[in-house]
């Protein structure tokens, strides 16, 4: 396709723009679940479209250009370090999402597993549940570890403690869960893995990115949260996504290690060039600037105060939802999610059957596989649209059952 040989006037070009994106989710109307995470709040929303104007046009690969984006994301990691209890001696760097900031720690423990433990370049492996987020497995691919995934526990989906233990041997250059995980939203036993890590002088790493910014407020308002962060002796890394829970635009996540030492590690530093010292701290060269300002915009709009209240609002949301699909007698909840994130299956009903009628009727759900399931991501903004996702989801359940020959219970 080669350019336009004249270039289009604004209006055409911007309806050609909006004509497109009509066929995209409709997020915005509280259709989807996974993502965005809108707060559905139009002060959070300006917050962050001005945050990103300002830095539309800057660069964050050159510090000492712009120090104010090196202040914002020495805050922002600071902040976030704070959230999840990161000792004094620890550190961290902002990236480009939860999948580079999982890079970034494998590359960390592979590197330090060679420096300090002898494994060979051509070895390693890292172990961690099935229920992991697939970056892990894609940091593997890239650093040329071996994937060790190990089946989760049917009924609760978590980690299976014994199973990863036995998958750990001396090649291994990091173990990994998730505190909470993608795919069912339950808590792995943190404390368990890591001791297993911990014994054999490896690192681990909790990974956090849905539950950075959701486990710390519930803790605070008075929910029993199993160990998960830094306060766990054998964490050494943690992935936190701003972009996610804590309401920032994209690209904004946090890796943070337990050593600040080892950011060393994550470092690529490069001189034997003729434009002089190159040096980044994640994979990017040229860094988009306005994920840090909106990050750090939002954490310091919001506050304690506001992601509290925001809490609030989002738990009684889930709890709502949560309850009503339990009331659903074809349906129940897969294992025991803590947060905001759930997933739901049927052994009365073809679960995907209710996922197809749901999306006819503008509902976006995800489809889980082995068990089959439909996955959501609860976010504020679903407050208003909980009843009537419920009612829709009655009435395909309903539906997909009357198409299976079960006597529709619904109408
Ligand atoms: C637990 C967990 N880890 C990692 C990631 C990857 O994050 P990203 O999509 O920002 O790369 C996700 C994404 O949903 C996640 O839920």
């Amino acid at each position: 396709m080669p350019l336009p040989s004249n270039g289009l006037d604004r209006d055409e070009l911007f309806n050609k723009i909006r004509e497109r994106k009509a066929n995209d989710a409709k997020w915005d109307e509280g259709k989807t679940f996974s993502l965005i995470y809108p707060t559905g709040r139009d002060d959070v929303d300006d917050v962050l479209m001005e945050a990103n104007q300002l830095y539309l046009y800057e660069n964050a690969l050159n510090p000492i250009r712009f120090p104010s984006l090196q202040q914002m994301e020495s805050d922002v990691v600071e902040m976030t370090g704070d959230l999840v209890n990161l000792p004094p001696s620890g550190g961290g760097t902002m990236s480009s999402g939860g999948s580079e900031s999982i890079l970034m720690s494998v590359l960390v423990n592979r590197d330090r597993s060679r420096r300090d433990r002898g494994i060979a370049p051509a070895a390693g492996n890292i172990v961690y549940p099935t229920s992991a987020h697939a970056a892990f497995a894609k940091a593997a691919h890239y650093l040329e570890l071996e994937a060790r995934p190990i089946p989760i526990l049917p009924g609760s989906y978590t980690a299976d403690v014994d199973a990863m233990a036995d998958a750990i041997d001396d090649q291994t250059v990091l173990v990994a869960g998730s505190a909470y995980g993608y795919p069912h939203g339950v808590m792995d036993p943190i404390e368990d893995l890591s001791n297993l890590a911990l014994e054999r002088g490896i690192g681990f790493h909790s990974d956090t990115c849905v539950g950075s910014f959701v486990l710390p407020f519930m803790e605070q308002l008075g929910y029993d949260i199993p160990p998960y962060d830094f306060r766990v002796p054998g964490v050494t890394e943690m992935s936190c996504d701003v972009h996610k829970y804590g309401y920032a635009t994209k690209g904004a996540s946090v890796i943070l290690h337990r050593e600040s030492e080892w950011i060393g590690l994550q470092y690529f530093l490069y001189n034997s060039w003729p434009s002089g010292i190159y040096g980044t701290p994640t994979v990017a060269g040229a860094r988009p600037a306005s994920p840090i300002a909106a990050a750090w915009a939002v954490m310091n709009y919001l506050g304690l105060d506001g992601y509290l209240e925001i809490m609030k609002t989002l738990l009684a949301t889930t709890k709502k939802i949560r309850e009503g699909i339990e009331s659903i007698p074809e349906l129940s909840i897969m294992g025991d999610p803590i947060g905001p994130l759930l997933t739901f299956t049927s052994t009365a009903v073809d679960i995907y059957a209710v996922c197809d009628l749901m999306d006819d009727q503008g509902w976006n759900l995800d489809r889980n596989t082995d068990p089959n399931g439909l996955h959501m991501m609860i976010s504020p903004l679903h407050e208003k649209y909980a009843d009537d996702f419920l009612l829709d989801l009655r009435a395909s359940v309903a539906n997909a059952g009357e198409s299976r020959g079960i006597e529709a219970r619904y109408n």
